[in-house]
């Protein structure tokens, strides 16, 4: 009976371990890139570089994502093809289970928590807007008028409620599709397009009158207004943007094909992203200066801004639905890469089915997510630690467990799992040219990396 019970328990992880792939080199592209493109480039970038004072902040971004966001990618992907599992069993296989290495991927789960419950109400209020961007009331230049439709948006628990549930709908049906279907496909097309539309705005952006202000506060780096705080949430939004420190890359790599070069995927998902927070950025701050909105309106900069972008330049509202519709879609890829951590968890450890995963999963985010989406309005009193809910779960994701998370995915690369499984895992057994190239990154991981994320954490939090 015992022996029967046992056989029958690996046949059944048999099953799983035949897991779905990613079908083609192009489609784990533009997955990975689906993840990390969201609402951090269009929403949170603007917002943070613009209340953090501007180039400064984007240069400690920018430096960021290069030595210490690709880095750390580089290492998810890495772990998550070798090992083939999701982030908690990945990391566990990597040490046979001997040291605590998991509760990287555990912690990573609950970062996975903690940013959809604010994420899906940004989510639900781009979606929001594509309605409203419908009806063209939201068409002015004036900043009282565009300020005045996002405070109300807002400070509605009804309409807040409302708009992340239809989110939740969303999201639910496509997880439930699986991975090489719901995710390659819905990111495949549309991501061109958000590209393009950019392009456009960006251009209106750059001949409007205020467009060297705009630029000259986006580019030009004034460091003696820097404060340690901000150097920590500039780190911050680099691991945010690129989807790192919480083991969605881990559980993408996880789905790689064996003949993928990891570190040119990684360098080139790295410059994608990075190359659409500019257009961001450069489609709004003109704006910003142009017709006298505040730079450091924080998370309304987006919704406040962007109509008056529209408002400016022919065929406006047309141009207005396709791009917060874009913006939509955009937030929807990265919202899956970051439920895919729990459902494969579940899926993989407690042996359910993908649809009970996912329901599992919502249930827990609804209680959670109704938290930071009426903490402008039924809970606008209610703080921990001085921050709203909302507040609340960003900061401790992007400023605390990611960057704790990449500093432990670094050390254990850099000093656990070593140089000779990392060669062979990046050069795929030799079959790539890439040597040297290697051994920068192995050095980087295991000297600079670690050092510059911990120096940042402890300074930024004060701890230090
Ligand atoms: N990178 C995504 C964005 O910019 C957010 C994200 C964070 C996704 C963490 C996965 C993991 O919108």
């Amino acid at each position: 009976m015992e022996i029967a019970d046992k056989m029958r328990a690996q046949l059944d992880i048999k099953e799983h371990v035949e897991r779905d792939r990613f079908v083609s080199r192009i489609g784990v592209f533009l997955a990975t890139v689906g993840s990390a493109v969201g609402l951090g480039n269009i929403w949170k970038f603007p917002a943070l570089t613009g209340s953090n004072g501007g180039g400064a902040f984007l240069l400690v971004y920018v430096a960021s994502t290069l030595l210490i966001g690709l880095p750390v990618m580089i290492s998810e992907h890495m772990i998550g093809r070798t090992y083939r599992a999701n982030a908690v069993r990945s990391m566990r296989q990597a040490t046979t289970g001997r040291t605590p290495w998991w509760l990287v991927g555990a912690a990573g789960v609950l970062s996975a928590f903690l940013i959809l419950a604010f994420y899906t109400e940004v989510a639900g209020w781009v979606f929001t807007n594509v309605l409203k961007a419908f009806s063209g009331g939201l068409l002015s230049t004036d900043p009282a008028v565009t300020s005045q439709a996002f405070g109300s948006m807002v400070t509605d628990p009804v309409m807040s409620l409302a708009a992340q549930w239809v989110v939740f709908a969303v999201i639910t049906a496509i997880i439930m599709m699986g991975v090489s279907k719901g995710i390659e496909r819905a990111t495949k097309r549309l991501l061109p397009v958000l590209f393009f539309l950019l392009v456009v705005v960006c251009i209106r952006g750059l001949t409007l009158p205020g467009a060297a202000a705009g630029l000259r506060f986006l580019f030009k780096p004034d460091l003696d207004a820097l404060t340690w705080a901000a150097v920590l949430t500039a780190m911050g939004l680099a691991f945010f943007k690129l989807s790192v420190g919480m083991g969605t890359m881990i559980t993408y790599g996880s789905y790689f094909p064996e003949d993928q070069n990891i570190p040119a995927t990684a360098v080139r998902v790295m410059l994608s992203d990075l190359f659409i927070s500019m257009l961001a950025g450069v489609a709004i701050f003109p704006t910003v200066f142009t017709y006298g909105f505040a730079p450091d309106a924080g998370p309304s900069l987006l919704f406040i801004t962007m109509p008056a972008v529209f408002a400016s330049m022919p065929f406006g509202q047309v141009f207005m639905v396709i791009f917060f519709f874009l913006t939509a879609i955009a937030s929807i890829g990265a919202m899956i890469s970051i439920l895919e951590v729990p459902v494969a968890l579940l899926q993989e450890e407690r042996h359910y089915t993908r649809a009970k995963a996912t329901l599992i999963i919502m249930g827990l985010l609804f209680v959670a997510g109704a938290t930071a989406a009426l903490s402008s309005s039924v809970l606008a009193d209610v703080t921990v630690f001085g921050k709203s809910f909302f507040d609340l779960y960003d900061f401790t994701s992007s400023n605390v467990l990611l960057p704790l998370g990449g500093l432990f995915i670094s050390i254990f690369v850099g000093w656990v799992w070593g140089k000779e499984n990392t060669v062979a895992a990046l050069t795929n057994d030799g079959a790539l040219a890439n040597g040297k190239l290697v051994s920068v990154f192995f050095f980087i991981t295991r000297y600079i990396s670690p050092v510059l994320i911990a120096v940042i954490l402890l300074q930024g939090l004060g701890l230090f």
